[in-house]
């Protein structure tokens, strides 16, 4: 979900608007704003996209303080009355919100019974009706409101509170959620997301879990839940409007595929060493003894950061010959995992707010684990609990598919595998070799994208099948999830990823005419067991597409997709990019909505 506040002397609406419309892929159910005229709330609400939202408001609107709301339904679906923002029985208090509040059950029959009547079936709409008691009680401010209406929650928020009757400020709160606040020139913003306030100001305040806020046009006073005063320096972010414009793309994910040569190239930047044969993470406080004490490295993310963590422990185990592997993070946090003092724990994630991630850091600190962080956004929360890691620099990723930042996680992966494998066997020249395969990249990606119109054609061949395997093995396996994965996100065809050897044991028994079989095959030294996997598929009827830097002999595939060599171990991360642009074109020929694939969200900060 998606939040955005402003209180200024500008009218509120527009700049609402063009925040949600920044923020709309991190929901997108519903969408709603409220502005305060003359002592009363205007809230304008429905289950619709941000530009439909445009159509049912009063742009003309004057009032220069509001609050809105881009959803990702969690509780209640997605409907008129579900949408955000939600208020009081007085209609005084509106209230937007993300995250959940796990105790709302019991809040709302409580209010229930005291003769509260629900518009919603939202958790939120019971914080609107205990703020705007709260007041009804005599709370001295709508600070002192909020604080105490908190106090009685259970769960993960970050909301933004409007009064009608004190129209000069906004309250506002996080726990869990992100919020941050940017200071302007005599105004003031509020988001979910930097992204909504690049336009206007580059100054930002990110909130701490358990802080509250009250902000004004010229000010901004931040305190913990118990009411202590907490002092906040303002930072400089390094992003403006620009970085978040589709520019002459159709879309986000295009435009993303396209920007991998550089965002690759930005992410290897002064990282390298060449002369030894390594590389070198500033953000990692650990020296080569300290490098060298790591007896086991576990990899954990959701999603496509989860299998980005399957090629990083891959890298690890060939590179350092430590053990290593990935796990997603959501299974990590639950199922009470043996922490051990010398693994080392690396926490991934694109926008560094996912709360199964954040979660799993928090439980393994707890524990004493040592956790650094791959994260792409810089003062995301996940960077800030790891205190240690490396950013990705991949840039904005807006596409609900990602691309970019998975390819830098594969890089910077590269990156942490070769360093710990320098202070073991790795030699110098292999090293060498590695450093010069890293570098050469951006240009192979850019070889990639050349072919994109011949796997256009391929993606078109193949858009009316209603189900396909992704097959790989080892190396190959990482890649054949996340190319199911991005082909089942964005065009809503079946896809399943099956390790090349396990395809015998059970899943054959599905290859047929009409199931294209996506095989990953990398000139490596599997290269003949993946040629019979191939014949495997086909003595089964089953139609194959290659993906390969091979020269594999005429007529073995019914499509090839030609990548072309890096170093061996670094397929993985260029295979994959072939992958993005087959699931891109065929979701396009399908007529998807590329950019905002049904029922997901881009950053889920919820369980
Ligand atoms: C969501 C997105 C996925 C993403 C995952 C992890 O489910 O839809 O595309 O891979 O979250 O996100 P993160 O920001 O932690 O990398």
């Amino acid at each position: 979900c998606g939040i955005v506040g402003y209180v200024g002397s500008r009218p509120a609406t527009p700049i609402l608007l063009e925040g949600l419309h920044r923020l709309e892929y991190r929901g997108y159910d519903s969408a709603g704003l409220a502005v305060a005229a003359r002592g009363r709330l205007k809230v304008t609400k429905a289950a619709v996209r941000v530009d439909e939202l445009r159509d049912l408001v009063e742009e003309n609107q004057p009032s220069p303080v509001g609050i809105a709301h881009t959803r990702w339904a969690t509780h209640g679906e997605p409907t008129d009355a579900n949408a955000h923002p939600h208020v009081d029985g007085a209609k005084r208090i509106a209230v937007v919100h993300n995250g959940i509040i796990e105790n709302s059950g019991r809040l709302r029959e409580r209010l229930a019974a005291q003769g509260v009547t629900f518009a919603s079936e939202t958790d939120t709409e019971a914080l609107a009706h205990l703020i705007g008691a709260a007041l009804a009680d005599g709370a001295e401010s709508l600070e002192d409101a909020v604080r105490a209406t908190l106090r009685e929650v259970n769960g993960a928020y970050g909301i933004v509170v409007l009064d009608a009757q004190n129209p000069g400020q906004l309250v506002v709160a996080r726990n869990g959620s992100p919020i941050v606040l940017g200071i302007g020139d005599g105004e003031m913003f509020v988001a979910s997301d930097v992204a909504a306030l690049v336009r206007y100001t580059q100054r930002v305040v990110y909130l701490d879990d358990g802080e509250l806020a009250t902000i004004t046009a010229d000010d901004f006073v931040t305190s913990t839940l118990q009411a202590h005063r907490t002092a906040k320096t303002p930072t400089t972010v390094d992003l403006d409007d620009a970085d978040y414009q589709l520019g002459s793309y159709a879309n986000f994910m295009h435009k993303e595929i396209w920007e991998q040569p550089e965002s690759v190239r930005r992410t290897l930047l002064g990282r390298l060493d060449e002369r030894f044969g390594t590389a070198r993470l500033g953000g990692i406080n650990l020296d080569a003894r300290a490098l060298r004490a790591i007896r086991r490295v576990k990899f954990f993310g959701c999603g496509s950061a989860y299998y980005a963590g399957q090629l990083g422990a891959n890298l690890v185990e060939e590179w350092a010959r430590l053990p290593a592997d990935a796990e997603p993070a959501s299974e990590l946090r639950y199922r009470n995992p043996v922490v051990e003092e010398d693994t080392l724990y690396v926490a991934i994630s694109q926008s560094g707010e996912t709360a199964d991630t954040l979660a799993a850091v928090q439980e393994l600190k707890r524990k004493g684990g040592q956790v650094i962080g791959m994260v792409n956004t810089v003062g995301s929360a996940i960077a800030r609990e790891c205190g240690s890691g490396t950013f990705l620099h991949a840039g904005p990723e807006v596409s609900v598919a990602s691309t970019k930042a998975y390819t830098n996680m594969g890089v910077c992966f590269a990156m942490l595998a070769l360093a710990l494998g320098r202070v073991r066997d790795l030699s110098v020249s292999d090293g060498a070799r590695i450093v010069a395969g890293l570098d050469s990249l951006p240009s192979l990606i850019v070889e990639v994208l050349g072919a994109e119109n011949e796997i256009s054609a391929v993606a078109k061949e193949h858009s009316g099948a209603e189900r396909m395997f992704f097959i790989g093995r080892t190396r190959g396996w990482p890649v054949a999830r996340e190319g199911a994965q991005k082909l089942k996100e964005i065009s809503y065809v079946h896809a399943e990823a099956y390790q090349a050897g396990e395809l015998k044991h059970g899943p054959l028994a599905l290859i047929e005419p009409a199931m294209p079989s996506v095989v990953i095959v990398p000139d490596d030294e599997l290269l003949a067991k993946n040629i019979g996997t191939i014949e495997q598929i086909k003595a089964r009827g089953g139609p194959v597409i290659a993906v390969t830097n091979a020269d594999l002999p005429d007529g073995l595939a019914d499509s090839v997709i030609q990548v072309p060599r890096s170093e061996p171990e670094l397929d993985p991360i260029l295979f994959t990019i072939p992958l993005q642009v087959f699931a891109y074109h065929l979701a396009h020929h399908l007529g998807r909505d590329i950019d905002k694939p049904r029922n997901l969200a881009k950053s889920v900060t919820v369980e």
